[in-house]
C-alpha cells in the first residue's frame, strides 16, 4: 500500500502555507462563510476580574484572522445579572459592566473591519431576563402597556401551572407572578427568563429597533438565540407527553419525554422571520438561527427563501454522538431541502465538547476533523467553536459548577462547563487567559500541547490544520460556489462533486475505494492516512475525509 503524502499528488497540513485571501463580498458572501465561536465570558480576561471581555476579544482578533475564519460571533455581552451567564439580558443596548463597555465594543468593530473579519452578535428574543425594566414593568403595573409583553396565563382548575410544559433548565415552564394577581409567566428556560410574547406586534417592533442599533454600531449580523421558539400555541395546549418523567431525570430528559408542538417550533415564527429580514434589509445583516428542531421540513420553512432567516444551525447533526450512517443521511437531507440555509456545526457552549463526544483523544479528534471537513463541502455556513481549533477535550471543571441547569438540579447532573473552560493560551498557572487568582470558571490545568502559543508555533499542530482547513473555501470557491453532485452515497460515507473538485467523506470505520479521486491531485486530507493507493485504485481511509481535484481531462471525460 503507497500512502499518497506531499509527494506530487497530497496536501496536507504541512505544506500549502494558506495565502491570505479578501474579504468575502457581495449580497451572498455568508454561504462562503467559516464562522468562529467566541464564548466571550472564556476567551480572554484583560482587567483581571476573571471573567472574559470584549477588550479581550480584540486582543485575539488577529489569532482569529490568522486561523482564516470569516465571522465572529459572540455570545450575549449586553447587561445582565447572569443567571445564565447573559442569555437572561436586562438591556439588549448595554454592554455588561463585567465585560466592558460600549467603546469597547466599538474598538472591537473598528479592529475586526480592519482585520476583515466580520462580527455576529448573540441575540436574545425568546425571553428577556426579569430584571428586564419591561418584565418590571409587566409586574408592577398588570393593566400598563408592558404586561403583554410577556405570556402570562391564568392558573389551572386545581391552582397548578396553566399547562403541561416544562422548562428545559428542570421544572414547571410557570412561575407565578411575583405582583399577586395569581396568574402565571411562562418561561422556557429559568424563572428568571420570562418568555416575551411575540404574538404581541410591539415586542417586534423592539426587536427591529435593537438589531438596528447593533448593525450600525458595526454588527454584520446576528445568531438568534432559541429561534426555533419565540412564538406559542394561542390556546396554550397540552404538549404530548411521550413517556413518563420523574424526579432523578436530567433536565434535558425530562424536556424531550415531550413533543413540543405547542411551546416551539411553530409555523407562526417562520411568519415572524420575514419581518425580522425586512427590519434589517437593507442594512445587510444576516440572520443565522440557532434551530433545535428534528423537523427538517420545519427547519427548511425558517429558512425558506430570501423572505426568511438567512441560515440556521443544524443542530439535530450537531448535537448527536458519533452516528455515521445517520449523519450522513440527515445530513443530505438537510441539503436537499433548506435552500443553502444551513449553518454547520460539531459543537458550541451548550454540549460536549467534539472530540470528547466522539470518543475522545486522538479517535475522537479525527472523527471531528473528518466530519467538520465535510461538513465545509455541503451548503451554508461553517462554524467553529472556540478551542475546537485546538482539539481541545472536555474541560475538568474544579471547584463549582457555574451552569444553571445542572447546579439548580442536584449534585453529579452533566453540565454545560465543560465545553466552557478559560481559552488555554498558554502554559501559565492562569493559561495565559485571566491575572485573577482563579478564572470565573475553575478548570484542571491542559498540557503544553494543547495550548495555542504551542499550536500556532508547531508546523504539525491542530491548529495548522484547522487553518489549512479553513482556508479550503477561499482557494477552492468551487467547494461553495459550483453546484452541489450526490455521485455516490454508502453506509456512513458519501462522494460529492463541484466542478473539479471531488470530496469523499468516509465516516464509517473501515476503508472504502473512491474512484471518484483515481489521478485526483490530493488537496486536503484530514488525516495523514486518509488516502492511499492500493494496485493502482485510491482508498479513502476510515472515520477521514478527502478532497481532491481531477484533471481538466477528466472532468471533460
Ligand atoms: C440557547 C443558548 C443557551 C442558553 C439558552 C437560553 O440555547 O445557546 O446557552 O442557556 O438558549 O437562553
Amino acid at each position: 500500500m503507497q500512502a499518497l503524502t506531499q509527494s506530487g499528488r497530497a496536501a496536507g497540513p504541512e505544506g500549502n502555507e494558506p495565502v491570505p485571501a479578501p474579504r468575502l463580498s457581495g449580497a451572498d458572501w455568508w454561504r462562503g462563510a467559516v464562522g468562529y465561536e467566541v464564548y466571550v465570558r472564556s476567551f480572554q480576561d484583560t482587567d483581571g476580574n476573571g471573567v472574559g471581555d470584549l477588550a479581550g476579544v480584540t486582543k485575539r482578533l488577529a489569532y482569529l484572522a490568522a486561523l482564516g475564519v470569516d465571522v465572529v460571533w459572540l455570545t450575549p455581552f449586553f447587561a445582565s445579572p447572569g443567571f445564565d451567564h447573559g442569555y437572561d439580558v436586562s438591556d439588549y443596548l448595554a454592554v455588561d459592566p463585567m465585560l466592558g463597555t460600549l467603546d469597547d465594543w466599538d474598538e472591537l468593530s473598528v479592529t475586526a473591519k480592519q482585520l476583515g473579519l466580520r462580527l455576529f452578535v448573540d441575540i436574545v428574543p425568546n425571553h428577556t431576563s426579569s430584571h428586564h425594566e419591561w418584565f418590571r414593568q409587566a409586574v408592577d403595573d398588570p393593566t400598563g402597556p408592558f404586561r403583554d409583553y410577556y405570556v402570562w396565563a391564568d392558573s389551572a382548575a386545581d391552582g397548578g401551572p396553566p399547562n403541561n410544559w416544562v422548562s428545559h433548565f428542570g421544572g414547571p415552564a410557570w412561575t407565578m407572578d411575583p405582583g399577586g394577581t395569581g396568574q402565571y409567566y411562562c418561561h422556557l428556560f429559568l424563572p428568571e427568563q420570562p418568555d416575551l410574547n411575540w404574538a404581541n406586534p410591539k415586542v417586534m417592533e423592539e426587536f427591529a429597533a435593537i438589531l438596528r442599533t447593533w448593525c450600525e454600531r458595526g454588527a454584520d449580523g446576528f445568531r438568534i438565540d432559541v429561534a426555533h421558539g419565540l412564538t406559542k400555541d394561542p390556546e396554550l395546549r397540552d404538549n404530548p407527553q411521550l413517556r413518563q418523567v420523574h424526579e432523578s431525570m436530567h433536565p434535558m430528559d425530562v424536556f424531550a419525554s415531550f413533543q413540543h408542538i405547542y411551546d416551539l417550533h411553530r409555523h407562526e415564527t417562520a411568519v415572524l422571520f420575514q419581518q425580522w429580514r425586512e427590519a434589517v434589509a437593507d442594512l445587510g445583516a444576516v440572520l443565522v438561527g440557532e434551530m433545535d428542531t428534528r423537523d427538517v421540513d420545519r427547519f427548511a420553512e425558517y429558512v425558506k427563501d430570501r423572505n426568511a432567516l438567512h441560515a440556521a444551525f443544524v443542530l439535530q447533526v450537531g448535537l448527536s454522538d458519533w452516528e455515521p450512517a445517520t449523519t450522513i443521511t440527515t445530513m443530505l437531507e438537510y441539503q436537499a431541502k433548506s435552500n443553502g440555509g444551513a449553518a454547520w456545526e460539531v459543537s458550541n457552549h451548550d454540549q460536549a465538547r467534539a472530540v470528547s463526544r466522539y470518543g475522545g483523544g486522538e479517535l475522537g479528534l479525527r472523527r471531528t476533523l473528518a466530519l467538520t471537513t465535510l461538513m465545509g463541502a455541503f451548503d451554508g455556513m461553517l462554524f467553529i467553536y472556540q478551542g475546537e481549533e485546538l482539539g481541545l477535550p472536555d474541560a475538568e471543571v474544579l471547584g463549582h459548577i457555574e451552569d444553571p441547569m445542572s447546579a439548580r438540579n442536584g449534585e453529579g447532573m452533566w453540565s454545560r462547563d465543560v465545553a466552557r473552560g478559560p481559552m488555554p493560551w498558554s502554559t501559565d498557572p492562569d493559561k495565559g487567559f485571566t491575572s485573577a487568582a482563579v478564572a470565573w470558571l475553575h478548570t484542571e490545568p491542559l498540557p503544553a500541547e494543547l495550548t495555542a502559543d504551542f499550536q500556532t508555533d508547531s508546523p504539525h499542530s491542530t491548529w495548522r490544520q484547522y487553518r489549512f482547513m479553513v482556508g479550503l473555501r477561499k482557494r477552492y470557491p468551487a467547494l461553495w460556489q459550483s453546484d452541489f453532485e450526490l455521485l455516490e452515497q454508502g453506509v456512513g460515507h458519501v462522494t460529492i462533486g463541484r466542478n473539479d473538485l471531488r470530496i469523499v467523506g468516509n465516516l464509517s470505520n473501515a476503508p472504502i475505494s473512491a474512484p471518484a479521486l483515481d489521478g485526483a491531485d490530493i488537496i486536503f486530507q484530514s488525516a495523514t492516512d486518509a488516502v492511499s493507493l492500493v494496485q493502482g485504485v485510491t482508498w479513502v481511509a476510515a472515520e477521514a475525509t478527502v478532497v481532491g481535484r481531477i484533471t481538466a481531462r477528466l472532468v471533460a471525460d
